[in-house]
């Protein structure tokens, strides 16, 4: 990544943008931040910025979904962790936060509302649109320094993370430049055949990277569990009613013309485990019911899937193979990290569901890199340019200026 970083930049007294990505996974019945790790992340880089007056800009969950709320947890969970106060504003463009901004002593932490609640924070942009968004226009003059530092919505092309870098001199933080580091020399050392264990819940993120994981050498085997797996299941007919997902038709359609494609790349669960009277039942994929839900991959499956991960010369593993936060349905999920961990790999753990995980079952020690991010590793490790590397190598490059062609 050809960005500039923190070390370009003299911060003392300088008012900063700072892009974190602090959306977190929230316990439905509660409400409550279930792992505060990406929260926790944000450390570094603001350690650095003890001289300035800094704006903590995240999202949260989806407008829409269970997950997505108000940033006040996340306010006093971060004045937690640094141990130093951090205002919160509930607002994200009004005359409130402009006001507080303006308010700032050096020294000062202060976070913003949900981004989403600004309705532009909700659609992808080009480059020169993001930067004329009435978020962009409104707050963009009140800062010195754009830090982008939020990896894991790196593949989102948000005002707050591409229209920023337009407007005003930007730089990587140090969570992303890390992150990108690390990536960068593993991708150069990761050997073949590479095993891929896809899961989790967000099937249009996972299906799009898909086809470029396989056509950039990334992908040798798919292991398919969670809600992806079952939308490839649908796709082979070994589920014959509906899952009940968004646009289920047309990823189902996607799905089917993958495993035409390539059709030894992919593997599917044998069995899977269901409630049945309130007890987790384990249940050969062609005796399931109209209706069953699956909450997890079966023990069939597990130590299918655990062979392969035991070949490989690279392991990457993202999402949970099932309603793993459900008491009896982690274990698919915790042996496949298990599998992961043991292996003689090079291993990739990604996006926030697994890190924590990793850290309950004690496994976080034993894994080459562990990365809160999700759907922006995957598009990474696809070869994708990530929208938020494009933003900062083209803020770098205008810094640096025209390039005279030697006389
Ligand atoms: C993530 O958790 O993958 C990032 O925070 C991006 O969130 P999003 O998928 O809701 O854009």
């Amino acid at each position: 990544m050809k960005a500039l970083t923190l070390d370009d930049f003299d911060l003392r007294g300088k008012t900063i943008y700072l892009r974190v990505d602090m959306n977190s996974p929230m316990d439905p019945r509660t409400m409550e931040i279930s792992s505060t790790r990406r929260i926790e992340e944000v450390a570094p880089t603001l350690d650095d910025m003890r001289e300035s007056k800094v704006v903590l800009a995240s999202h949260q969950g989806r407008v829409g979904n269970s997950d997505y709320t108000g940033m006040d947890q996340h306010a006093a969970t971060l004045e937690r962790v640094l141990g130093r106060p951090v205002k919160y504003v509930e607002d994200v463009i009004g005359s409130a936060a402009r006001d507080a901004i303006r308010g700032m002593q050096n020294g000062d932490i202060l976070l913003l509302d949900n981004l989403r609640l600004c309705a532009e924070e909700n659609y992808e942009f080009s480059t020169a649109d993001a930067a004329n968004t009435i978020m962009v226009r409104r707050l963009a003059g009140l800062f010195d320094l754009c830090v982008l530092d939020s990896f894991p919505s790196a593949h989102r092309a948000h005002p707050s993370i591409v229209g920023f870098p337009q407007s005003i001199p930007a730089c990587v933080g140090r969570m992303a430049e890390r992150e990108v580091r690390n990536l960068d020399e593993i991708v150069t050392v990761a050997k073949a055949p590479h095993v891929v264990v896809l899961g989790g819940a967000k099937v249009p993120d996972r299906i799009e990277s898909i086809r470029m994981l396989i056509h950039n050498g990334r992908a040798d085997s798919i292991l398919l569990t969670g809600i992806i797996g079952n939308v490839f299941m649908r796709a082979q007919r070994r589920i014959r009613y509906p899952l009940g997902i968004r646009n289920e038709d047309e990823i189902v359609g996607t799905a089917h013309d993958l495993l035409g494609e390539y059709p030894d790349v992919f593997f599917t669960p044998v069995d899977v485990a269901v409630e049945s009277n309130g007890e987790r039942l384990e249940l050969d994929v062609r005796n399931l019911n109209s209706g069953d839900l699956i909450y997890d991959i079966g023990a069939k499956t597990v130590d299918h899937y655990s062979r392969i991960i035991a070949s490989a010369g690279t392991a990457f593993i993202s999402g949970p193979a099932g309603y793993f936060e459900k008491e009896g349905y982690e274990v698919g999920t915790r042996r496949l990290l298990e599998a992961v961990a043991g292996s003689m790999a090079t291993t990739i753990v990604s996006g926030g569901h697994l890190t924590s995980a990793l850290k309950r079952y004690g496994l976080d020690t034993h894994i080459n890199h562990i990365s809160t991010a999700g759907g922006a590793l995957v598009r990474y490790l696809a070869g994708v340019k990530l929208p938020m590397i494009r933003a900062l190598e083209d803020a770098a490059a205008r810094r640096a200026g025209p390039q005279v062609p030697p006389a």
